[in-house]
């Protein structure tokens, strides 16, 4: 590596380090402390769940290994007796945070009556978000070989999967579900426009229905096979399976290998669209395709079985293509070519999140992704103009894909944007 990268890393190593430390958060529970890193000051101020997996990510490369165990450890407390883990905790009240009522924790959360004052609040919310806790977990274990450690957590993240390859896919068809835009984590892309004009209208439904998934799958209006959180799972289950490898475990590790290559078979089987050369998200039981190119169409790139020739047509066609993804700041939320795409994020016209800026998480996946399928120059490249992203406008939410300035409206401070250390 020449010098001058060199230097930039550790200057993004440092500034990485200080920054988790700042959002750095700890709270007693039950007579226990847990110490875990919220996404934003700014604008997030609890714990999320695949922040805090990209969190543990930052933290082991930056030798943080106790905290990133003990970020895992405090998503894990809250998990179901189903083996179901939800996307929000709520380590304290709302309104001691005078967030706007009903912001977060009403609708996202079970109870009914939890707005009247006084009344005991709900500790998560009742939806989910991209499965990335397995590649969290083995991370930590390849930097601290902590086997025992290992072993103790295994039988809950198992849990977890199994939870969620069962209840989420309803129809059985190796397709994961999600029920509201923002299970994804990517809450107001295009590609939820025609199942969800009103993601919180979505989420005022599921409430409805007690966010009961055999309610939800019978009458709910938003139930979507999401190409992003499933290939997550996808590449989630391969890295269970390893971890099982690695605990003698040869029974779990066939079985999680069998699930993974069948989310692979069912994303080319039902979401592959040979003639525009894309994956799109199946909209409701009748699986309609969500035919708006955004980033969601491109993480298949993450898995490791996905054939050479898709691979090839989705990088070559899309994912490098400069009136598509491959701007100046690469990669686009959304194709620049669509419709719908836009960089304006002013929240009073509501254009929403995710609608046409740059990330860093859909960066760090997708830079792996494109290193894994052979092509080592485009992830180098990406790597790089994040890193400059970074260097330039601080650690934001998202990025103008054209100039590289940080969104006006993005969060500051932003957690998992520390990505970069990894990149
Ligand atoms: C935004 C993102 C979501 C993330 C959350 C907390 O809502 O869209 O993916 O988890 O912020 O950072």
């Amino acid at each position: 590596m020449e010098r001058s990268n060199l230097k930039t890393d550790e200057e993004l190593k440092k500034r990485a380090w200080r920054l988790l430390e700042e959002n750095r958060r700890t709270a007693v529970w039950q007579g226990k402390t847990y110490t875990f890193t919220i996404p934003s000051p700014t604008h997030y101020p609890f714990q999320w769940f695949w922040d805090s997996c990209f969190h543990v990510i930052s933290l082991t490369k930056l030798e943080e290994i106790d905290r990133a165990k003990g970020e895992i450890e405090s998503l894990l407390v809250w998990q179901k007796p189903s083996g179901e883990i939800n996307h929000i905790v709520y380590y304290w009240d709302q309104a001691k945070m005078k967030l706007a009522p009903g912001a977060w924790n009403w609708l996202d959360t079970k109870p009914f009556l939890s707005f009247i004052p006084f009344s005991p609040k709900p500790k998560t919310s009742a939806l989910i978000q991209p499965p990335v806790l397995a590649q969290a977990v083995e991370r930590i274990f390849q930097k601290s070989h902590d086997r025992q450690w290992l072993k103790e957590i295994f039988p809950k993240i198992a849990h977890y999967y199994r939870w969620l390859t069962v209840t989420r896919d309803p129809d059985r068809d190796g397709l994961i579900s999600i029920i509201a835009p923002y299970e994804s984590g990517l809450d107001q892309s295009p590609a939820y426009d025609r199942a969800a004009p009103n993601g919180r209208g979505i989420l005022f439904l599921d409430k409805l229905f007690c966010y009961r998934m055999p309610l939800i799958d019978r009458w709910g209006q938003f139930l979507v096979e999401d190409v992003l959180m499933n290939s997550i799972l996808g590449k989630n289950l391969r890295v269970l399976a390893q971890l099982a490898q690695e605990l003698k475990k040869p029974e779990e590790a066939r079985e999680f290998g069998k699930q993974a290559n069948r989310v692979t078979q069912a994303l080319l089987a039902k979401c592959w669209d040979e003639e525009g050369g894309m994956f799109w998200n199946l909209d409701g039981r009748e699986e309609r395709s969500a035919k708006i190119k955004t980033i969601i169409s491109l993480m298949p790139l993450i898995l490791e079985d996905l054939p050479k020739d898709i691979a090839h047509r989705l990088v070559q066609e899309h994912l490098t293509n400069p009136q598509e993804f491959w701007t100046n700041y690469p990669i686009t939320s959304v194709a620049a070519n669509e419709e719908t795409f836009t960089v304006d994020d002013n929240p009073k016209v509501d254009s929403g999140l995710w609608r046409g800026p740059t990330w860093v998480a859909t960066n760090w996946f997708l830079s792996k992704g494109l290193e894994q399928h052979g092509f080592a120059k485009e992830a180098r490249f990406l790597a790089d103009k994040t890193k400059e992203l970074v260097l330039r406008g601080g650690f934001r939410e998202y990025y103008d894909p054209f100039t590289g300035e940080p969104g006006q409206h993005s969060a500051l401070n932003f957690g998992w944007s520390t990505l970069v250390v990894d990149l």
